[in-house]
């Protein structure tokens, strides 16, 4: 590519994640992640595939900065994760809904206090979390079991509920590494309607690591695949402006947040 047009698009404005030769070496061994490099825009659903070992959780590790590149540049909202002060990294992460394949929810507490935590943790105003609780347990179909406790939920439903609480806060992106790995052909499909979903109705940027080649192909979305460490593939290098569907198109955040429940300085 023209270097040029290059960095012009790590540029542009709506530009949320890029990675510019990114490379990771846990150890001496070969390196987990090599040169990656790519560019995420706002309001875009992008799959990372690859076979295990391949540097999927690497990458996305790196993006929510829980690892560090061992070279090459990442920023994410702006924010230089190369040089970002350890005191600004909560208020990066806020921005930042993180969805995991054993759905990490907490064991002893139930379905509603699982997701008013992440509210409590950005010290949102107590008579607002009621509401925007339920608004993120509505969305995912789950509200009605607000009071289960989230050992007595299915594989599926439990999902559904870390969903909702990586949604509550209203991130900027959604992150989400296998979060169908441990689910049937069947919820995992209804799960990945729900990331869809806020995809295009509030325009939330997405990025999901899957192995699930079925899902990939009826997606019909963005695919990055890795091998061995390296991006062997980026469907959007391919396809040119005209890769957006109209539909996907991103909506202005503005709209978003008056669409969305109460709002709350975060
Ligand atoms: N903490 C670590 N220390 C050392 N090596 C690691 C560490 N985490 C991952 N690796 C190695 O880095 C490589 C990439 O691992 P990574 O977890 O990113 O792969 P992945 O694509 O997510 O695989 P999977 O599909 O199995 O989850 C692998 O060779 C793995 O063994
Ligand atoms: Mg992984």
């Amino acid at each position: 590519m023209n270097q040029y047009l290059q960095e012009a698009e790590y540029a542009a404005d709506d530009v949320v994640i890029s990675m510019r030769n990114v490379s990771k070496q846990y150890s001496k061994e070969a390196p987990a992640v090599t040169h990656a490099d790519f560019t995420v825009r706002e309001g875009e659903f992008v799959f990372i595939t690859g076979e295990t070992g391949s540097g999927k959780s690497t990458l996305m590790k790196m993006i929510v900065h829980e690892l560090t590149p061992s070279a090459g540049q990442i920023n994410v909202l702006g924010y230089d994760l190369n040089h970002i002060r350890h005191g600004k990294i909560p208020k990066f992460r806020r921005n930042l809904g993180i969805v995991f394949q054993d759905f990490r929810l907490l064991k002893d507490r139930n379905v509603y206090e699982n997701v008013a935590f992440a509210q409590r943790i950005i010290q949102v105003p107590g008579a607002q979390i009621q509401k925007n609780v339920l608004n993120a347990l509505d969305m995912v179909g789950m509200a009605d079991k607000y009071r289960r406790q989230v050992t007595q939920l299915s594989g599926g439903e439990q999902q559904r509920v870390a969903l909702a609480r990586a949604l509550v806060n209203k991130p900027l992106i959604l992150l989400a590494d296998e979060p169908t790995g441990n689910l049937d052909a069947e919820t995992a499909w209804g799960v990945m309607q729900l990331i869809d979903r806020v995809n295009r109705d509030y325009g939330m940027t997405v990025v999901v690591v899957t192995h699930d080649r079925g899902i990939v192909e009826r997606m019909n979305k963005r695919v990055i695949t890795m091998k061995q460490g390296e991006i062997i593939s980026d469907t959007a290098d391919s396809a040119g402006e005209d890769f957006y569907p109209d539909d996907t198109m991103p909506l202005d955040y503005q709209d978003v947040d008056a669409d969305w429940n109460d709002d709350y300085e975060q």
